[in-house]
Protein backbone atom coordinates (compact mmCIF):
# COMPACT_ATOMS: atom_id res chain seq x y z
CA UNK A 1 0.00 0.00 0.00
CA UNK A 2 2.82 2.48 1.34
CA UNK A 3 4.47 3.07 -2.36
CA UNK A 4 0.59 3.54 -4.35
CA UNK A 5 0.14 5.75 -1.48
CA UNK A 6 3.05 7.82 -1.71
CA UNK A 7 2.73 7.90 -5.47
CA UNK A 8 -0.28 9.43 -5.46
CA UNK A 9 -0.03 11.77 -2.38
CA UNK A 10 2.80 13.65 -4.12
CA UNK A 11 1.80 14.71 -7.68
CA UNK A 12 -1.52 16.18 -6.03
CA UNK A 13 0.39 17.96 -3.14
CA UNK A 14 2.83 19.32 -6.03
CA UNK A 15 -0.33 20.20 -8.19
CA UNK A 16 -1.99 22.03 -5.06
CA UNK A 17 1.57 24.19 -4.86
CA UNK A 18 1.64 24.69 -8.81
CA UNK A 19 -2.40 25.92 -8.78
CA UNK A 20 -1.99 28.72 -5.99
CA UNK A 21 1.24 30.98 -5.26
CA UNK A 22 3.51 29.64 -2.92
CA UNK A 23 2.33 30.78 0.94
CA UNK A 24 4.07 31.91 3.99
CA UNK A 25 2.58 32.77 6.71
CA UNK A 26 5.42 34.63 8.37
CA UNK A 27 5.68 36.77 5.07
CA UNK A 28 2.04 37.01 5.83
CA UNK A 29 1.64 38.27 9.13
CA UNK A 30 4.67 40.62 8.25
CA UNK A 31 2.51 42.19 4.71
CA UNK A 32 -0.59 42.13 7.04
CA UNK A 33 0.80 44.64 9.63
CA UNK A 34 2.88 46.45 6.15
CA UNK A 35 -0.25 47.27 3.81
CA UNK A 36 -2.55 48.42 7.25
CA UNK A 37 -4.36 46.25 7.35
CA UNK A 38 -3.72 45.58 11.64
CA UNK A 39 -5.57 49.55 11.23
CA UNK A 40 -9.22 48.12 11.09
CA UNK A 41 -8.63 44.34 12.22
CA UNK A 42 -7.00 43.10 15.24
CA UNK A 43 -5.56 39.65 14.75
CA UNK A 44 -4.95 38.56 18.51
CA UNK A 45 -7.61 37.05 21.16
CA UNK A 46 -9.44 36.57 22.75
CA UNK A 47 -12.30 39.24 21.68
CA UNK A 48 -11.25 42.85 22.97
CA UNK A 49 -14.84 44.95 22.99
CA UNK A 50 -15.74 45.10 26.46
CA UNK A 51 -18.70 47.99 25.89
CA UNK A 52 -20.86 49.09 22.70
CA UNK A 53 -18.32 51.95 22.27
CA UNK A 54 -15.84 49.57 21.81
CA UNK A 55 -18.01 47.97 19.58
CA UNK A 56 -18.48 51.03 17.52
CA UNK A 57 -14.85 52.45 17.86
CA UNK A 58 -13.95 49.37 15.32
CA UNK A 59 -13.52 49.90 11.79
CA UNK A 60 -13.26 46.23 10.20
CA UNK A 61 -13.89 42.67 11.78
CA UNK A 62 -12.25 40.96 14.36
CA UNK A 63 -9.98 38.36 12.82
CA UNK A 64 -8.10 36.79 15.51
CA UNK A 65 -10.19 33.48 15.02
CA UNK A 66 -10.01 34.12 11.09
CA UNK A 67 -8.65 30.57 10.57
CA UNK A 68 -11.68 28.88 12.37
CA UNK A 69 -14.30 30.94 10.57
CA UNK A 70 -13.47 30.83 6.92
CA UNK A 71 -12.39 28.83 4.26
CA UNK A 72 -8.91 28.95 2.61
CA UNK A 73 -10.26 29.46 -1.27
CA UNK A 74 -12.32 31.56 -0.67
CA UNK A 75 -10.06 33.66 1.41
CA UNK A 76 -6.91 33.85 -1.10
CA UNK A 77 -9.99 34.27 -3.83
CA UNK A 78 -11.67 37.27 -1.61
CA UNK A 79 -8.30 39.15 -0.95
CA UNK A 80 -7.68 39.65 -4.19
CA UNK A 81 -11.68 40.68 -5.49
CA UNK A 82 -13.00 41.71 -1.97
CA UNK A 83 -16.74 41.42 -2.96
CA UNK A 84 -19.27 43.28 -0.07
CA UNK A 85 -20.37 40.89 2.58
CA UNK A 86 -21.86 43.27 4.87
CA UNK A 87 -24.90 44.87 2.44
CA UNK A 88 -24.20 47.93 5.00
CA UNK A 89 -21.39 49.72 6.31
CA UNK A 90 -20.16 48.18 8.75
CA UNK A 91 -21.01 49.24 12.12
CA UNK A 92 -24.13 51.28 10.30
CA UNK A 93 -27.42 50.23 10.19
CA UNK A 94 -28.20 52.45 6.97
CA UNK A 95 -25.49 53.23 5.04
CA UNK A 96 -24.45 51.24 2.21
CA UNK A 97 -21.43 49.24 2.15
CA UNK A 98 -19.06 51.70 0.36
CA UNK A 99 -17.30 48.84 -1.57
CA UNK A 100 -13.82 50.32 -1.11
CA UNK A 101 -12.14 47.09 0.89
CA UNK A 102 -8.33 47.17 -0.18
CA UNK A 103 -7.40 44.13 -3.18
CA UNK A 104 -4.40 42.50 -2.79
CA UNK A 105 -2.06 40.66 -6.01
CA UNK A 106 -1.95 37.29 -5.57
CA UNK A 107 1.64 36.63 -3.70
CA UNK A 108 0.49 39.02 -1.15
CA UNK A 109 -3.40 37.30 -0.82
CA UNK A 110 -1.63 33.96 -0.83
CA UNK A 111 0.91 34.89 2.24
CA UNK A 112 -1.72 36.91 4.50
CA UNK A 113 -4.28 34.26 4.17
CA UNK A 114 -1.91 31.47 5.35
CA UNK A 115 -1.02 33.70 8.37
CA UNK A 116 -4.60 34.38 8.75
CA UNK A 117 -6.05 30.65 8.93
CA UNK A 118 -2.93 29.78 11.06
CA UNK A 119 -5.68 32.21 13.43
CA UNK A 120 -7.94 29.59 15.41
CA UNK A 121 -9.99 29.37 18.13
CA UNK A 122 -9.81 26.21 20.51
CA UNK A 123 -13.53 26.93 21.01
CA UNK A 124 -14.59 25.37 17.80
CA UNK A 125 -14.99 21.95 17.86
CA UNK A 126 -13.95 20.35 14.33
CA UNK A 127 -16.00 17.52 12.44
CA UNK A 128 -19.03 18.23 14.24
CA UNK A 129 -21.29 19.50 11.23
CA UNK A 130 -21.56 18.05 8.23
CA UNK A 131 -23.61 20.88 5.27
CA UNK A 132 -27.10 19.68 4.71
CA UNK A 133 -29.15 20.91 2.03
CA UNK A 134 -32.42 19.71 1.70
CA UNK A 135 -33.27 20.00 5.46
CA UNK A 136 -37.31 21.10 5.47
CA UNK A 137 -36.66 21.25 9.37
CA UNK A 138 -33.74 23.26 9.16
CA UNK A 139 -35.00 25.27 6.66
CA UNK A 140 -38.62 26.49 8.65
CA UNK A 141 -35.86 27.15 11.94
CA UNK A 142 -34.22 29.33 9.35
CA UNK A 143 -36.88 31.29 7.45
CA UNK A 144 -40.13 31.02 9.63
CA UNK A 145 -39.88 29.75 13.05
CA UNK A 146 -36.72 32.21 13.84
CA UNK A 147 -36.20 35.40 12.54
CA UNK A 148 -32.80 34.67 10.94
CA UNK A 149 -33.78 35.91 7.60
CA UNK A 150 -35.24 39.22 8.88
CA UNK A 151 -31.47 40.17 8.94
CA UNK A 152 -29.92 37.69 7.15
CA UNK A 153 -29.61 37.66 3.33
CA UNK A 154 -29.89 33.94 2.07
CA UNK A 155 -30.90 31.93 -1.08
CA UNK A 156 -33.91 31.11 -2.58
CA UNK A 157 -34.86 29.40 -5.48
CA UNK A 158 -33.17 31.42 -7.61
CA UNK A 159 -33.24 34.82 -6.05
CA UNK A 160 -31.68 36.13 -3.09
CA UNK A 161 -34.05 36.77 0.12
CA UNK A 162 -33.77 38.50 2.91
CA UNK A 163 -32.99 41.09 5.29
CA UNK A 164 -30.14 43.58 5.18
CA UNK A 165 -28.70 44.60 9.08
CA UNK A 166 -26.45 41.07 9.49
CA UNK A 167 -23.66 39.99 7.02
CA UNK A 168 -25.11 37.65 3.80
CA UNK A 169 -24.99 34.16 4.21
CA UNK A 170 -25.41 34.04 0.57
CA UNK A 171 -22.49 31.47 -0.47
CA UNK A 172 -21.73 30.82 3.41
CA UNK A 173 -21.02 27.34 1.75
CA UNK A 174 -17.72 28.33 0.02
CA UNK A 175 -16.76 31.29 2.72
CA UNK A 176 -17.61 29.96 6.59
CA UNK A 177 -16.71 27.06 8.30
CA UNK A 178 -19.60 24.59 9.21
CA UNK A 179 -18.12 24.16 12.58
CA UNK A 180 -17.49 28.05 13.40
CA UNK A 181 -21.30 28.87 12.34
CA UNK A 182 -22.46 26.34 15.14
CA UNK A 183 -19.88 27.41 17.18
CA UNK A 184 -20.88 30.76 16.80
CA UNK A 185 -24.85 30.21 17.73
CA UNK A 186 -23.58 28.09 20.98
CA UNK A 187 -21.07 30.14 22.44
CA UNK A 188 -21.67 33.75 20.65
CA UNK A 189 -19.62 35.86 23.67
CA UNK A 190 -16.51 33.95 22.81
CA UNK A 191 -16.91 35.85 19.26
CA UNK A 192 -18.97 38.84 19.69
CA UNK A 193 -19.15 39.97 23.56
CA UNK A 194 -20.71 42.77 22.48
CA UNK A 195 -23.82 41.43 20.22
CA UNK A 196 -25.41 42.75 17.51
CA UNK A 197 -27.01 39.56 16.72
CA UNK A 198 -30.29 38.05 19.39
CA UNK A 199 -28.80 35.12 21.41
CA UNK A 200 -30.33 32.05 20.26
CA UNK A 201 -28.85 29.78 22.90
CA UNK A 202 -31.69 29.51 25.35
CA UNK A 203 -34.17 29.59 22.34
CA UNK A 204 -32.90 26.68 20.51
CA UNK A 205 -31.68 23.49 21.61
CA UNK A 206 -28.42 22.31 20.68
CA UNK A 207 -29.44 19.96 18.03
CA UNK A 208 -31.69 22.50 16.55
CA UNK A 209 -28.48 24.78 16.31
CA UNK A 210 -26.68 22.11 14.48
CA UNK A 211 -29.99 21.50 11.99
CA UNK A 212 -29.39 25.82 11.47
CA UNK A 213 -25.36 25.67 11.25
CA UNK A 214 -25.62 22.52 8.89
CA UNK A 215 -28.49 24.52 6.35
CA UNK A 216 -26.58 28.09 6.66
CA UNK A 217 -22.85 25.72 5.78
CA UNK A 218 -24.98 24.47 2.41
CA UNK A 219 -26.22 27.78 1.31
CA UNK A 220 -24.65 28.80 -1.89
C1 LIG B 1 -10.10 50.90 6.35
C2 LIG B 1 -10.36 49.68 7.10
C3 LIG B 1 -9.87 48.36 6.52
C4 LIG B 1 -8.61 48.02 6.10
C5 LIG B 1 -7.37 48.90 5.97
C6 LIG B 1 -8.67 46.61 5.77
N1 LIG B 1 -9.93 46.12 6.02
FE1 LIG B 1 -10.50 44.19 5.86
N2 LIG B 1 -12.41 44.72 6.25
C7 LIG B 1 -12.85 45.99 6.57
C8 LIG B 1 -14.28 46.01 6.61
C9 LIG B 1 -15.16 47.22 6.92
C10 LIG B 1 -14.71 44.69 6.31
C11 LIG B 1 -16.14 44.19 6.11
C12 LIG B 1 -16.38 44.18 4.60
C13 LIG B 1 -17.73 43.65 4.18
O1 LIG B 1 -18.48 43.18 5.02
O2 LIG B 1 -18.00 43.68 2.96
C14 LIG B 1 -13.51 43.90 6.12
C15 LIG B 1 -13.51 42.53 5.89
C16 LIG B 1 -12.37 41.77 5.85
C17 LIG B 1 -12.35 40.33 5.86
C18 LIG B 1 -13.59 39.44 6.02
C19 LIG B 1 -13.94 39.45 7.49
C20 LIG B 1 -15.35 39.08 7.85
O3 LIG B 1 -15.59 38.74 9.02
O4 LIG B 1 -16.24 39.16 7.00
C21 LIG B 1 -11.04 39.95 5.79
C22 LIG B 1 -10.51 38.53 5.78
C23 LIG B 1 -10.25 41.15 5.70
N3 LIG B 1 -11.09 42.23 5.76
C24 LIG B 1 -8.87 41.19 5.57
C25 LIG B 1 -8.15 42.37 5.38
C26 LIG B 1 -6.75 42.41 5.01
C27 LIG B 1 -5.87 41.20 4.79
C28 LIG B 1 -6.39 43.72 4.90
C29 LIG B 1 -5.08 44.32 4.50
C30 LIG B 1 -4.71 44.09 3.11
C31 LIG B 1 -7.58 44.50 5.23
N4 LIG B 1 -8.60 43.65 5.49
C32 LIG B 1 -7.60 45.89 5.29
C33 LIG B 1 -12.03 47.08 6.81
C34 LIG B 1 -10.70 47.15 6.46
C1 LIG C 1 -31.67 41.05 14.53
C2 LIG C 1 -30.88 40.62 13.41
C3 LIG C 1 -30.35 39.20 13.36
C4 LIG C 1 -31.03 38.01 13.51
C5 LIG C 1 -32.48 37.82 13.83
C6 LIG C 1 -30.06 36.96 13.25
N1 LIG C 1 -28.84 37.50 12.97
FE1 LIG C 1 -27.17 36.48 12.50
N2 LIG C 1 -26.10 38.19 12.55
C7 LIG C 1 -26.64 39.45 12.73
C8 LIG C 1 -25.55 40.42 12.77
C9 LIG C 1 -25.70 41.92 12.95
C10 LIG C 1 -24.35 39.68 12.63
C11 LIG C 1 -22.93 40.21 12.68
C12 LIG C 1 -22.48 39.94 14.08
C13 LIG C 1 -21.69 41.00 14.70
O1 LIG C 1 -20.87 41.59 14.00
O2 LIG C 1 -21.89 41.21 15.91
C14 LIG C 1 -24.74 38.29 12.46
C15 LIG C 1 -23.85 37.25 12.22
C16 LIG C 1 -24.23 35.96 11.84
C17 LIG C 1 -23.34 34.96 11.31
C18 LIG C 1 -21.86 35.15 11.02
C19 LIG C 1 -21.77 35.71 9.62
C20 LIG C 1 -20.42 36.28 9.27
O3 LIG C 1 -20.07 36.20 8.10
O4 LIG C 1 -19.75 36.82 10.16
C21 LIG C 1 -24.10 33.83 11.10
C22 LIG C 1 -23.62 32.51 10.54
C23 LIG C 1 -25.45 34.14 11.51
N3 LIG C 1 -25.49 35.45 11.95
C24 LIG C 1 -26.51 33.25 11.47
C25 LIG C 1 -27.77 33.55 11.98
C26 LIG C 1 -28.81 32.56 12.16
C27 LIG C 1 -28.67 31.10 11.79
C28 LIG C 1 -29.88 33.20 12.70
C29 LIG C 1 -31.21 32.61 13.15
C30 LIG C 1 -31.13 31.53 14.11
C31 LIG C 1 -29.52 34.62 12.82
N4 LIG C 1 -28.23 34.77 12.39
C32 LIG C 1 -30.35 35.62 13.28
C33 LIG C 1 -27.96 39.77 12.84
C34 LIG C 1 -28.97 38.87 13.04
Amino acid sequence: MKPLMSSLVVPVIALALAAQAQADPGAGAALFNDQGCMECHYTEGPSKEKTIDDQLAKTGPELWYAGSKFQMPWLVAWLQDPQPIRPLKYNSINEPNPENHPALGPQEAADIADFLMGLTSDVVETGVIEPKKKDRKARLLFAKDQPCGACHQYPAKRKVKGGLSGPSLVGASARLNPDWIYAYLLRPEVFKPIKMMPVFRNVLSEEQMRQIAAYVAAFK
